[in-house]
């Protein structure tokens, strides 16, 4: 057993207190639901649901597994009892360091694992045998594929690239749609080996540690795998198996995988379904669906949930936090001076509300910050607004923020607009069958550059004085 094995993560969730079972539940609808309630908790918890109904014991499904600083402390290594500004601190420069940390973890093969405990035959292959959600109530089905991992390969060097797309179940159960959207390292791909064979390899985990979650759900940079990222993570190298059919390397304590072949002209309708927006995605649309060619399981195999919806949703606090400490590395590690902080807002789901904090230090600086932005691979995604602050603002706090913009940017000079930027199918703005461009504003909410010295001064306390104060009647602080 190594650290990627999710029964050894359950098992410390459990006896901490962070894990809570649900018994009985439907996988239509009841499960989706009391995920939901728990992601409106002040701290929500993992839940893991089993007795699904219709489905033998022990066929369970587990939600909010990085949904709040204990649970995605640990599944970061970073430490098990940390409050959520002990987190945040103890990101700082991680994202950097594992970076350059994964070529010290290459995933290793080995030659059976216990994903291949159950090979079930292609004639057999059922996914509905497996508790799927429909996790809202206007899903347009049964949604196996949330907190999953989509392994492919780029055909010209053999990277590999994990990342997490919707799968809808087709074919009553025989197969699954893949939503990879246009852009992703997963359909660059998938585009590249259609151009080169016609057809593509696919491989994907259905469950497992969600520490492989994190990392198929955030922007890792291009050319690093994220088997080789989860490795620097947890400090151990990902053994993995390789798919009989395509040779893709599948996490061998992976708890449930597949694989199979894309082809350009098979696809399904799919969707709509309830996206991190917090509203449905789009109409019904074609979506390249995988010819299954093989199953297989770990017994009583625990499918990993992570439904997105209105925020908060399952994932919303993780991408929040992970986002907003990759981003600073990033804007830090392009040479850009006086970064005191990023913070991708929860509320738009940590891409669409993005602040920046900087030190000015020269005329033009902030407004650079706000294009690098908008506009990094690491944030572009689906960004809508861009706010770049002072430094003596919180990035984190949006009051703070929104006092800003009303105090700082005067909005004939300070909002620019970019135009025709990498969009999303799930824009709840953008319209059926047109390209999935966006429109973004930078909000630049510093104070004008040739003004720092003469701009009216805060009228607030000092710290100093409120210091003194707050000493002398300590009730006041409470
Ligand atoms: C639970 C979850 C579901 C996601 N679903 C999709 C999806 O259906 N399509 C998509 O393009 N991105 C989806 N994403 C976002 C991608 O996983 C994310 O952009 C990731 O960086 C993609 O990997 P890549 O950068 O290697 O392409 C999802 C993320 C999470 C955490």
């Amino acid at each position: 057993m190594t650290k990627f094995d999710l029964r050894e993560w359950l098992e410390t969730a459990w006896a901490s207190g962070q894990l809570e079972m649900v018994k009985g539940a439907d996988a239509a609808l009841e499960i989706g639901a009391a995920s939901q309630l728990n992601y409106k908790r002040k701290v929500p918890k993992a839940l893991l649901f089993d007795d699904i109904k219709g489905y033998p014991p022990g066929y369970r499904v587990l939600t909010g597994s990085v949904s709040n600083p204990n649970l995605l402390g640990r599944t970061l290594n970073l430490g098990s009892d940390l409050s959520d500004l002990e987190l945040v601190e103890a990101l700082r420069g991680k994202p950097q360091e594992w970076l350059e940390g994964s070529p010290d973890f290459s995933a290793y093969e080995v030659a059976d694992g216990p994903v291949f405990e159950n090979v079930v035959k292609k004639d057999e292959i059922n996914f509905l045998d497996f508790p799927s959600p429909i996790w809202h109530e206007h899903d347009g089905g049964r949604y196996i594929g949330t907190g999953c991992a989509v392994i492919t390969s780029d055909p010209d060097t053999g990277a590999i690239n994990l990342g997490a797309y919707r799968m809808q179940v087709q074919d009553d159960g025989k197969a699954v749609s893949i939503n990879a959207e246009s852009g992703k390292h997963g359909f660059q791909h998938i585009t590249k080996w259609f151009e080169k064979e016609g057809r593509a390899p696919v491989a994907a985990t259905l469950g497992q540690h969600p520490v492989f979650l994190v990392v198929a759900g955030t922007e890792v940079p291009t050319g690093v795998s994220e088997m080789e990222y989860a490795g620097a993570i947890l400090g151990e190298k990902v053994p993995f198996v390789r798919g009989p059919d395509t040779g893709l390397p599948i996490p061998a304590e992976s708890e449930l995988a597949f694989e199979g072949w894309l082809y350009p002209d098979r696809k399904r309708p799919e969707g709509p379904f309830g996206e991190w927006t917090g509203y449905y995605s789009g109409d019904v649309t074609p979506v390249l669906t995988v010819e299954v060619t093989g199953l297989f399981h770990r017994n009583d195999p625990v499918i990993l949930g992570a439904p997105p919806g209105k925020p908060p949703h399952d994932y919303s606090y993780m991408r929040s936090v992970m986002k907003s400490a990759m981003a600073t590395d990033a804007l830090r590690g392009m040479g850009l001076a006086g970064v005191a902080g990023v913070w991708c807002h929860e509320v738009g789901g940590g891409r669409s509300i993005i602040a920046v904090a900087i030190q000015q230090r020269y005329a033009g600086h902030s407004r650079q910050a706000g294009y690098l932005t908008a506009q990094h691979p690491v944030t572009a995604y689906m960004n809508r607004f861009v706010i770049v602050v002072d430094s003596d603002i919180n990035p984190r706090d949006l009051d703070e923020v929104m006092w800003a913009v009303s105090t700082r940017c005067d909005p004939a000079r300070d909002i620019e607009i970019m135009h025709y930027s990498w969009g999303s199918r799930v824009d709840p703005l953008g319209l059926a069958g047109q390209p999935a461009y966006n429109t973004r504003a930078l909000i630049d909410a510093c104070r004008p550059f040739e003004r720092l010295n003469d701009f009216p001064m805060v009228a607030e306390s000092s710290a100093e004085v409120l210091k003194r104060v707050a000493n002398k009647w300590p009730g006041l602080r409470e």
